[in-house]
């Protein structure tokens, strides 16, 4: 019996459509090896769907999810929608409605610097002699960025807007059992961050997070304050093995490792929901980076980021194990032999040099 899937394709805005292009004919080529079939229900959102039909994210789009097992998302935005109202832009308003509709509460955002692209992390390559490996787990659907009240309102004469940081135990306590699961699988550590010296919000994350540690007495768990959390990774990226925290500290923190692993072309990223029987996850998957509009139809984006995205969809929500580890190792095989994008490249006379399509065609050869 061969297994079948849906799979919902978001390509989206700026290089999303390109580095789409190549990680579809992967997903193709894994397809064919490992025997499983996926259909594909492509859909727009975003900048495109604002231009096909006005809204940011369609409500077809969102039937098209609802009818998958896993979202393949490109990126969305560009220049030509920053002037929208904020819940039009295509990346508030396509990306925040799809993480709340679909529960996506645990956002799994990889740092990897790999020893051999330690040239092009803006960290002293002393520091970081073999490069390094994080992930950040970062809560996505809480605090500050859906808590209730906010708004705007004129208080004594003048206008305040306001925002709340809040979070349930049981929104606490699902995001580090997600953090310690992951833990368990890689380097044992877990770093908690939060700014329990400050907010009533972080106590209650700290306490509960030291609650859940005791299911996990083989994790070692440590707490640090996001100031300081921000210090230690820009001092040694390479002390860290998984970090978890909340909403706003993580979208921050995640784009200080990802600036410091040097490309984000290479980063992945998976958005998850509450695991369903058979330990699979609903989720969406994306490249870090965004839609990069300055290099967008030259040809030259790296589409790592996008093809390791359908490699983390295989794994979570397809459970293609096998075909996802195959898709990792290829890239790094890639990688090792030279292949080099514009935004990993050094110039180097070893190095060969390649656009978005060259390079899909260096990792389907090693597949
Ligand atoms: C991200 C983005 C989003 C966020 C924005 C576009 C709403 O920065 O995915 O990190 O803040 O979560
Ligand atoms: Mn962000």
């Amino acid at each position: 019996m061969s297994r079948s899937y849906r799979i919902a394709v978001l390509a989206g805005d700026g290089i999303g459509p390109e580095v789409m292009t190549e990680a579809l004919r992967v997903l193709d080529a894994v397809e064919e090896k490992f025997g499983f079939t996926t259909t594909r229900e492509a859909k727009n959102v975003g900048g495109a769907a604002l231009d096909a039909s006005g809204h940011p994210l369609p409500p077809d789009t969102v039937a098209a999810c609802e009818q998958s097992d896993g979202i393949l998302f490109g990126s969305v935005g560009g220049p030509k929608w920053e002037t929208l109202p904020p819940d039009l832009q295509p990346e508030r308003g396509a990306l925040l409605p799809l993480r709340k509709h679909f529960g996506l509460f645990a956002n799994l955002r990889p740092g990897v610097c790999l020893p051999s692209l330690t040239h092009a992390s803006p960290v002293k390559n002393e520091l970081i002699p073999n490069g390094f490996d994080v992930l950040c787990v970062r809560e996505l659907t809480g605090g500050i960025y859906f808590g209730q009240p906010k708004g705007r309102e004129e208080r004594d004469g003048e206008v305040v807007a306001f925002d709340t940081m809040i979070y349930r135990k049981s929104e606490i306590e699902r995001i580090l059992r997600v953090a310690f699961t992951a833990a368990g699988g890689r380097g044992k550590r877990l770093v908690s961050v939060d700014k329990a010296n400050v907010l009533a919000s972080s106590v209650l994350w700290r306490e509960t997070a030291n609650e859940i540690a005791k299911e996990f007495p083989e994790i070692e768990l440590s707490h640090l304050y996001v100031d300081n959390a921000a210090m230690q990774l820009v001092r040694r990226p390479d002390s860290f093995d998984v970090l978890v925290t909340e909403n706003l500290f993580g979208d921050i923190m995640s784009d200080e490792m990802a600036m410091f692993s040097g490309s984000l072309g290479m980063l992945p990223s998976a958005s998850l929901g509450q695991q369903k029987e058979g330990g699979l996850y609903f989720g969406m998957y994306e490249p870090s980076g965004g839609s990069a509009p300055d290099i967008a139809g030259k040809g030259i984006a790296n589409p790592i980021a996008q093809i390791l995205s359908a490699a983390m969809l295989l794994r979570f929500s397809l459970g293609e194990a096998e075909a996802a580890a195959a898709i990792e190792a290829a890239v790094a095989k890639t990688i090792d032999d030279g292949y080099r994008t514009g935004d990993i490249a050094t110039g180097a006379a070893s190095e060969k040099k390649v656009g978005t399509k060259e390079m899909a065609d260096a990792i389907l050869e090693r597949l």
